[in-house]
């Protein structure tokens, strides 16, 4: 596990994102995820896929949460991210969870903001796996590379 974390704060973060899975409206996947994002003053943001009958319109769990954050004013920096998900109310059970590749893009928007790299826990029924953002989108285009306003 990272050096930059506890035990028991990965533990909390892969508990808030399998509760939010919770709140997924997902009846055409069947498929409920959750998203926790924790941010360097110690708060917890979260999000669940929202699907819509226009199947391609699915809003997944982590674009969600980052939304939230950004829509209130918020570009804290972004420390640590959980998914969970799976069949409804067994979040976690199943294969594991990794964010997909339009979240991870979506996530970097918000780590960049904030200058950071967070780590991201992927829950499944293997256990959790551990990665950087930077593992999972490396060489990623973000506001830097837009060049100055
Ligand atoms: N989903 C997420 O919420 N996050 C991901 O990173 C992967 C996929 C959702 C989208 C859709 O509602 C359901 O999972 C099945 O793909």
């Amino acid at each position: 596990m990272s050096a930059d974390f506890t035990q028991a704060q990965r533990d909390m973060l892969v508990a808030a994102a399998r509760e939010a899975a919770g709140g997924a409206y997902a009846p055409y996947s069947r498929f409920h995820v959750g998203a926790a994002l924790l941010l360097a003053d110690g708060s917890v943001v979260t999000g669940a896929n929202v699907e819509n009958a226009s199947y391609g319109l699915a809003l997944c769990a982590e674009t969600v949460a980052v939304a939230k954050i950004l829509s209130g004013g918020g570009h804290g920096m972004l420390e640590a991210v959980a998914v969970a998900g799976g069949a409804p109310g067994a979040p976690g059970e199943g294969p594991t969870v990794t964010p997909c590749g339009r979240c991870r893009q979506v996530l970097n928007e918000l780590a960049q903001l904030g200058g950071t790299d967070p780590v991201i826990w992927c829950d499944g029924g293997q256990g959790v796996l551990e990665l950087r953002l930077s593992e999972l989108l490396p060489h990623a285009f973000g506001p830097a590379n837009l060049g100055p306003a």
